[in-house]
């Protein structure tokens, strides 16, 4: 009998999100950029892991989600596919993946399915992305959507800003959805009008800065657990401070190395 089989985990699924929004149950979602921290976020019952294009800030060090290529994305993906045994994992397109034509995007996203065990792609773009994500979806891809403030268009936006527009956000989320989107994050928006959004939609929305009505909501793991260095957005909890706890402790490694206390014998061999 193989019992490492039986103890695993049940996966979740497109379908048991939505499953989960029909039975108001609010859904977690974290970002996961390695094997390390995808392993611990998926044992502590996280429901999806996003392989952001945040990765470009968190992990590169750019000042902004440009830079990350799509080979780079494969890479990190193919780490959080390979640890996550119980959480959806949805892997971000990166810039400008999903504005070269549909064959190019289907055949981006297909390598990303192909090459990592991840289940979904998520790409920005409501209404103007409609026929992309419809083509995505025909091809066996599930796509979530991103509408709201939408980093990847930082420069035509002017910076990061709430997006207050709620006719447009009306229109890009019911595109997505009408179009085959399983879900749509829902970024820097009024908590009122992701609350009309969450109401109108079959789909789960999952929101970031858009307040306690959104079927689920997303941080980025650095951020919640204070492990970012710089300027962290106002909408994010902290939940720990891991930044000083690893400064604390490579403190005394470096202390007790220089003084010769460390290794001791308890972390030597003896002959
Ligand atoms: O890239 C990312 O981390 C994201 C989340 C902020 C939703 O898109």
């Amino acid at each position: 009998m193989n019992h490492s089989k039986s103890r695993r985990p049940k996966k979740v699924t497109v379908p048991s999100l939505l499953k989960m929004k029909q039975q108001q149950q609010k859904i977690t979602m974290l970002t996961a950029y390695d094997f390390t921290m995808a392993k611990l976020l998926d044992a502590s019952g996280v429901d999806t892991l996003l392989v952001g294009d945040s990765m470009a800030m968190v992990v590169q060090g750019h000042e902004n989600t440009l830079p990350v290529s799509l080979d780079e994305m494969i890479y990190h993906a193919e780490m959080v596919g390979r640890a996550a045994e119980r959480a959806l994992v949805v892997v971000d397109l990166p810039f400008p993946t999903n504005h070269l034509g549909i064959h190019s995007c289907v055949a981006a996203a297909g390598r990303v399915l192909k090459e990592t065990r991840c289940q979904a792609v998520k790409l920005e773009g409501g209404a103007d992305q409609a026929d992309v994500i419809a083509a995505l979806v025909g091809a066996g891809i599930p796509v979530m959507a991103h509408v709201g403030l939408r980093p990847q268009s930082v420069h035509t936006m002017g910076g990061y800003k709430v997006q207050r527009d709620e006719d447009r956000l009306l229109e890009d989320a019911s595109a997505a959805q009408d179009a085959g989107a399983f879900a749509v994050v829902v970024e820097c928006v009024p908590s009122g009008i992701a609350k009309m959004l969450t109401e109108k939609l079959i789909i789960p929305t999952i929101g970031i800065g858009a307040g306690p009505d959104c079927d689920g909501q997303v941080l980025v793991v650095n951020d919640m657990l204070g492990l970012t260095n710089g300027y962290v957005p106002s909408f994010v909890k902290s939940y720990a401070k891991l930044g000083s706890v690893i400064e604390t402790a490579v403190t005394q490694w470096c202390g007790e190395v220089r003084e010769g206390e460390f290794p001791d014998t308890a972390h030597s061999f003896e002959e």
